[in-house]
């Protein structure tokens, strides 16, 4: 039930730049491996604070605040790191990460509900302290609204029919009963992917708001780093990595502003510089096949 941190000296290599004190954070603590390596990197008056939806993940991160008194751990949604670092008087930090999506613990454990691969409730949330499982959730959503995001986060083109195989089903309590179902209502079968494969997909990222939850956290990561300070995003599919791509390209070109009938006018509005787009390595793709579809983004905010 362990999980294997993708891109890890990547990522914290490309995030301290060579410091080695001030506040850095990590938005998806997970098992805390990336938080782990930070703190090894950093020198006795450091702060490292993470934030994990997940009350599995929070369990671990309070071991480690226990073991080391530069952590802290907070659960709440990467979305609201402004509030919620303000409210702890933190107005500026020297570096944040992320590494999106879920944690193999979450995928593995049959009672999280993830996984079409192992029966269990179906549930899908990240905070199963809150909010409404999956299984609720298809209960109450329109079937036009549910083929929607079926087709738009799962890149599913045989939505319609699923969203209505769905919805004729009534309650479905278990990832294997949606599962079959989606199988059943499938015409075409990808090569290596299970048929609800996409599906499954979808529905995970609309019941945990994840890519409003990204839209959210990127502008105000950039508002609290400090001039020079960096962020490193890891994305795990092409829906979280071209939010990530166009952000970072959105703050770091010149704005034109074209005003009626005047000269164009170029306004510099750029926030931060591109430092590095990385890929893991072929023996990293070999030892943990997860990491195959990871993208490490990075830059750096400007004065
Ligand atoms: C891929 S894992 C992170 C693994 C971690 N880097 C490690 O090395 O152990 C992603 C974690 O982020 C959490 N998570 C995902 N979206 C989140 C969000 N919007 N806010 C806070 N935590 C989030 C998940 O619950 C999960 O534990």
């Amino acid at each position: 039930m362990s999980h294997i941190s993708v891109l890890l000296h990547e990522t914290v290599d490309a995030l301290l730049a060579n410091r080695d004190t001030g506040i850095y954070i990590d938005g998806t603590f997970g098992r805390g491996g990336h938080t782990r390596l930070l703190l090894s990197k950093l020198g006795p008056d450091a702060q490292v604070y993470g934030f994990d939806k997940d009350p599995q993940a929070l369990a671990v991160a309070h071991q480690l605040e226990q073991e080391d008194s530069r952590f802290h751990i907070i659960h709440a949604s990467f979305a609201d790191i402004q509030t919620e670092l303000n409210q702890r008087g933190i107005e500026h930090v020297d570096g944040i990460m992320a590494d999106l999506g879920v944690s193999s613990p979450q995928l593995d454990q049959a009672e999280r509900g993830f996984s079409f691969m192992q029966d269990g409730p179906l549930d899908m949330r990240m905070d199963n302290s809150q909010g409404q499982t999956a299984a609720e959730w298809l209960l109450h959503i329109e079937e036009e609204a549910l083929a929607n995001i079926i087709y738009q986060y799962g890149e599913e083109r045989y939505s319609r029919r699923i969203a209505r195989a769905i919805k004729q089903a009534g309650l479905l309590e278990t990832t294997a009963q949606l599962a079959e179902l989606v199988k059943a209502a499938h015409p075409k079968w990808e090569k290596h992917k299970h048929p609800a494969t996409r599906t499954f997909q979808a529905i995970r990222i609309a019941i945990n708001k994840e890519l409003e939850d990204i839209e959210q956290f990127l502008p105000q990561a950039v508002d609290l780093l400090k001039p020079e300070a960096r962020l490193a995003v890891i994305s795990f599919h092409s829906l979280e990595d071209r939010l990530i791509k166009q952000f970072i390209q959105k703050e770091s070109t010149i704005a034109e502003d074209s005003g009626w009938g005047m000269p164009q006018q170029q306004i510099d509005t750029r926030r931060l510089k591109k430092i590095s787009r990385i890929r893991a390595s072929e023996e990293e793709v070999k030892a943990n096949p997860r990491s195959r579809s990871a993208w490490l983004r990075v830059a750096e905010r400007l004065v």
